[in-house]
């Protein structure tokens, strides 16, 4: 992959953020233009090569959560997942009257079976799964009816938890309802690409879609930006300006759900509920590792404040095909990112005051915005314990392994 050489524009605290990379060319070849060995930095083009790309591969685990999606459209996915990652469903779908958690089971197996690879497979309200977490030292994953919440950014952490066990160094997520398996591929291509470029431990790649195609009277328009993501990333970037001192537009990718880290990063900050979770996961960031004086301080971490953190943002080539959930599931998504923003500690008074005056103004549902729930950092799971009682009682949980192979409560 080719792809701009990524330049920093801004910098908070440990925090470094690039601004937006596009890609030049999806296969590059395969020998570094400047000599044989690591990645070739240009000066206006990085060049990352086939080799190079599959090393980050094998190191990755990529999500995909799901909820309820066409099988179809999941199966397309999942044939877009390069080979050498581990593939990781967790899915949220609906069990009865129709177990459609069986069917994607199944497909994911099907799909090992001929490709001759390897996927774990967990269902989210699996009460052995909420077990082990609560076990292991998270009990507020799990509610009130005893089995782990419901939202995306649930099941996200525990896929992410599954992927550390697994021994995976990256992780990775796409959408299950992704129409396009070809920008699955070019997602997941951008996500090693920046994660072999990156220069710390601490490394998070978020993807801007080319596009968000949708038909208006007939014609496929190809808008930009998503509505949540315009709100989103204009308040992002005031923060931002307030805690440099600078106006800024550095950043694109508020919402992007299609995202990476290094397993590194993943472990140390925090999954926010339901759609809060991607914009969280960069205000967090700020939090811990912008260098910001909050009333309630939290612990510092020496070994990334000294190392950095590096935000990668990349706009792909392919359009971003997907479900189109209507208007409500719109709606609800802008007030989760702009609750994270609003309730963020960073967050100064006349922030506060621009997102309630767009509340207001822009949306239906104009009422107070709740705080969102957020979960501690995986770090502070105990590892044994939560292996012990998965492989015991997760019911669901199943590593799939080339034919035939297919191991109830195994994750390696
Ligand atoms: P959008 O594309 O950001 O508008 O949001 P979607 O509704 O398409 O959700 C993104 C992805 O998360 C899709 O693959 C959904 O199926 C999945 N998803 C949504 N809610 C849940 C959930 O509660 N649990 C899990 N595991 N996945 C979910
Ligand atoms: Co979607």
């Amino acid at each position: 992959m080719r792809l701009t050489f990524p330049f920093q524009t801004e910098r908070v605290g440990a925090v470094r953020i690039y601004g937006m990379q596009h890609v030049f060319e999806l296969d590059c070849g395969h020998l570094p233009a400047h000599g044989e060995s690591g990645p070739a930095w240009g000066t206006t083009v990085a060049q990352v090569v086939c080799r190079d790309l599959r090393s980050i591969h094998e190191r990755m685990a990529i999500v995909v959560p799901c909820k309820d999606e066409r099988l179809k459209v999941l199966e397309g996915v999942l044939r877009g997942i390069p080979h050498d990652c581990l593939v990781i469903l967790v899915s949220n779908s609906g069990r009865e009257p129709v177990d459609r958690f069986a069917m994607e089971r199944e497909s994911v197996e099907r799909f090992c079976r001929f490709n001759q690879r390897s996927a774990l497979v967990v269902h989210q309200r699996d009460p052995g799964l909420a077990r082990a977490f609560e076990k292991a030292g998270m009990p507020s994953l799990v509610g009130t009816d005893g089995v782990v919440r419901n939202g995306k950014g649930e099941g996200m952490l525990v896929a992410t938890a599954l992927a550390r066990l697994a021994g995976r160094d990256f992780v990775g997520y796409v959408d299950a309802d992704n129409y396009v398996p070809g920008s699955v591929r070019e997602y997941i291509d951008c996500y090693a690409a920046d994660l072999f470029l990156a220069n710390t431990r601490f490394a998070m790649v978020r993807i801007s879609w080319h596009s968000k195609p949708k038909p208006v009277d007939g014609v496929i328009f190809f808008n930009r930006w998503g509505r949540t993501s315009e709100s989103t990333n204009r308040f992002l970037n005031l923060l931002m300006a307030h805690l440099t001192g600078f106006g800024t537009e550095a950043i694109r990718t508020g919402n992007a759900g299609e995202h990476a880290m290094t397993m590194e990063l993943a472990e140390r900050i925090s999954f926010a509920s339901g759609f809060a979770v991607e914009p969280y996961q960069l205000i967090d960031i700020l939090e811990r590792y912008g260098g910001i004086e909050l009333p309630e301080t939290t612990e510092i971490d020496g070994e990334v404040m000294h190392e950095g953190v590096e935000i990668y943002q990349v706009a792909t080539l392919n359009p971003h095909f997907h479900e189109d959930k209507g208007d409500d599931h719109v709606e609800g998504m802008t007030r989760a990112a702009l609750s994270t923003i609003f309730h963020s500690p960073a967050t100064p008074g006349q922030v506060e005051e621009a997102i309630l005056s767009y509340v207001n103004t822009h949306l239906e549902d104009g009422t107070a915005l709740e705080p969102v729930v957020s979960y501690p950092p995986l770090s502070s799971l105990d590892w044994e314990v939560l292996e012990e009682v998965l492989a015991r009682d997760a019911a669901t949980l199943e590593r799939i392994d080339k034919p035939g192979l297919s191991r109830r409560g195994a994750i390696t």
